[in-house]
Order: C-alpha cells, then sequence, then structure tokens
C-alpha cells in the first residue's frame, strides 16, 4: 500500500515529526507562518492527511481541492478555524488536543487575572521608562483579590482548571455555562447574573456562532466598574471596540487579554489603555504542552489514516472505521 500523504502546515516538535515520517510522506511547509490560502490549496491537493499548526481556514472549497484526504488533525483545541460539518459531509474526520494544554491556559488565565489585579505589566513600563520615585503610601495601588467573586464563562475542560485555582487566591468561583458541572458543588448562573456579580470575569468558552460577541457593550454595561475580564477564550467572543470603548472610558477596571478579533491585529484604544494586559496568544505556549500537542496530533492523524477512529475525533460518525473505501 502507498504510504500517505501528510502536510504539517508549519514546523512542529521534531519527535511528532519523526512519528509521521514513520508512517506517511511528510511535507512541513512553507516555513513558520500561516500559509496563504493559495499555499495550503497546492501542497493538500494530492495529501491523505493534514496536521493544521495554526488557524488555517478549513472550509468545504479547501476540502472539495483534496479529494483524497481522510483526516485534519488540529494542533490545538479550538477548531473554530475548521469547517466540521463540512468534514463530515466529505468523510473526513477531524480531531483536536483536547486535555494536552488544559492546566498550560488555566495558568495564563492566572497570570493574566494577577497582573492585571495588580498592574504588573503597568508597573514594569513605568520602570523600563525611568518614571519611579520610589514608595507612596498611595502609589501603584492594585486590588485584592481575596473574598472577591470568579465568574467562569464557559466551565469545560479550561474554564474547570480555572476555577479549581481560586481558593487558592481566596476567592469564590461561579460559573455560566449550558450544563451543570458538578465539581462547582453549585448550579450555573444567568450569563447576566454573573456579569453583574463578578469581580473577575474570565472567558473560557468555545467560538461558534452563539458566543460571537457574546460580550458585547450590553453585557459590559452589566458588569461592575470594578470589576475586571480576562480572556484565554477566542477574540470574537468579545466585541473588542465595545471593551476598548468601556476601559477608554473608565466603565471597567481592567481587562487581561489574550486573544483578539483579527490577530495579530489589536484594536488601537486597547494599546492605548494602561489597564488592558496584552499577551500575544500564548495560552498553551510551553515548551511541555506544545510537544504534547504535536504527538497527540501526530497520533490522532495517523490513526485516521490507518482507518482507525482517531482518539480525540470530533466527528466519529463522519467515516466508519476500516481501511478507506476510495
Ligand atoms: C494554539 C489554541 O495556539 O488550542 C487552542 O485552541 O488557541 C492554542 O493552543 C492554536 O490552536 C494554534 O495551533
Amino acid at each position: 500500500m502507498a504510504r500517505p500523504r501528510i502536510l504539517v502546515t508549519r514546523p512542529i516538535t521534531e519527535d511528532a515529526l519523526a512519528l509521521l515520517r514513520a508512517d506517511g510522506d511528510v511535507t512541513v511547509g512553507p516555513g513558520d507562518r500561516e500559509a496563504t490560502r493559495q499555499e495550503t490549496l497546492d501542497s493538500l491537493r494530492d495529501a491523505d492527511g493534514i496536521l493544521i499548526v495554526g488557524h488555517t481556514k478549513v472550509d468545504g472549497a479547501l476540502l472539495d481541492a483534496a479529494p483524497k484526504l481522510r483526516m485534519v488533525a488540529n494542533f490545538g483545541v479550538g477548531v473554530d478555524h475548521i469547517d466540521v460539518a463540512a468534514a463530515t459531509a466529505r468523510k473526513v474526520w477531524v480531531s483536536n488536543t483536547a486535555g494536552s494544554l488544559t492546566e498550560t491556559t488555566a495558568e495564563l488565565g492566572w497570570a493574566l487575572i494577577l497582573s492585571t489585579v495588580r498592574r504588573v505589566a503597568e508597573g514594569d513600563r513605568l520602570v523600563r521608562a525611568g518614571q519611579w520615585k520610589g514608595f507612596g503610601a498611595f502609589f501603584f495601588l492594585g486590588t485584592e483579590l481575596p473574598g472577591k467573586t470568579l465568574g467562569i464563562v464557559g466551565a469545560g475542560r479550561i474554564g474547570q482548571a480555572v476555577a479549581r485555582k481560586a481558593p487558592a487566591f481566596g476567592m469564590k468561583a461561579i460559573y455560566w455555562s449550558r450544563t451543570p458541572k458538578p465539581d462547582f458543588g453549585a448550579p450555573p448562573r444567568e450569563l447576566d447574573a454573573l456579569l453583574r456579580e463578578s469581580d473577575v470575569v474570565v472567558l473560557t468558552v468555545s467560538l461558534n456562532a452563539e458566543t460571537r460577541h457574546l460580550i458585547g457593550a450590553r453585557e459590559i454595561g452589566l458588569m461592575k466598574k470594578s470589576a475586571f475580564l480576562v480572556n484565554i477564550a477566542r477574540g470574537p467572543v468579545v466585541d473588542e471596540a465595545a471593551l476598548a470603548g468601556a476601559l477608554v472610558e473608565g466603565r471597567l477596571a481592567g481587562a487581561g487579554l489574550d486573544v483578539y478579533e483579527k490577530e495579530p491585529e489589536i484594536h488601537p484604544d486597547l494599546l492605548r489603555c494602561p489597564n488592558a494586559v496584552l499577551a500575544p496568544h500564548i495560552g498553551s505556549a510551553t515548551v511541555e504542552t506544545r510537544r504534547r500537542m504535536g504527538l497527540l496530533a501526530a497520533q490522532n492523524l495517523l490513526a485516521g489514516l490507518r482507518g482507525e477512529l482517531p482518539p480525540l475525533v470530533l466527528n466519529p460518525a463522519a467515516r466508519d472505521p476500516g481501511p478507506r473505501a476510495s
């Protein structure tokens, strides 16, 4: 049987590539950048499997341009750039790396909470600018966490991991989710109630038609003026212009963001807000996690190409397990 052709859209760790090379002919490219649509179309034409590293858009038209494709393995959890229904309709399995980055992303959530409420990034800028004049009883005051309420919007794996760390900071965690989560020991709140009640709101929902601009001007208006918004989910979950407006006008105390509506572009007003901590989409960016993600994505891809149900398949009904009938 011919070795499968595998496209890996950007470089990943060598051990994951070695795993793929043992079973297939692997192309990595076009370099460590997001490929253009045309480059992806060209390199996908004869591929049996694709490992998406980054946010390459996979839609019906792209799948139609790759008639041999059986497997799309995503390097990451969020698959808002992949039309899973279109893949299912074309008998293509799609997998992600759920579970590989839960704690890492939750840690970044806490890094953003802490650096926002205690003004760490703002302080760093002040020190580097040579503007620090020494101690003052009222100098650079932040907000403390004990006794405050943490509102988790979207209590999946990552949301629950963020919530688990709340007691360490003396915070009470509440959540909004479609399904009750027993670990919280309480039913979910209505979104409006959560926004009114929380001192820190952390967004961890996946992006889909229902969650696009879930947090807009109206929702921000429900939050306390003293509250902070942290987004470790996807940029379009928040109306960035509405958020920037609220920060500029002091209707919100601060924001910690890892994701943006049009990455890598950022709303110019956010760049001007000293009370916004802006991270460059690094939720899963640790050496250990990125290695795990690569290995998991490779294992999913190879399983799918062998005709076995990939361990982290999102659309199991797309194909019957077994050798591919082409
Ligand atoms: C990756 C992510 O940076 O898993 C996700 O949903 O956002 C990140 O882990 C991204 O998927 C790039 O591949």
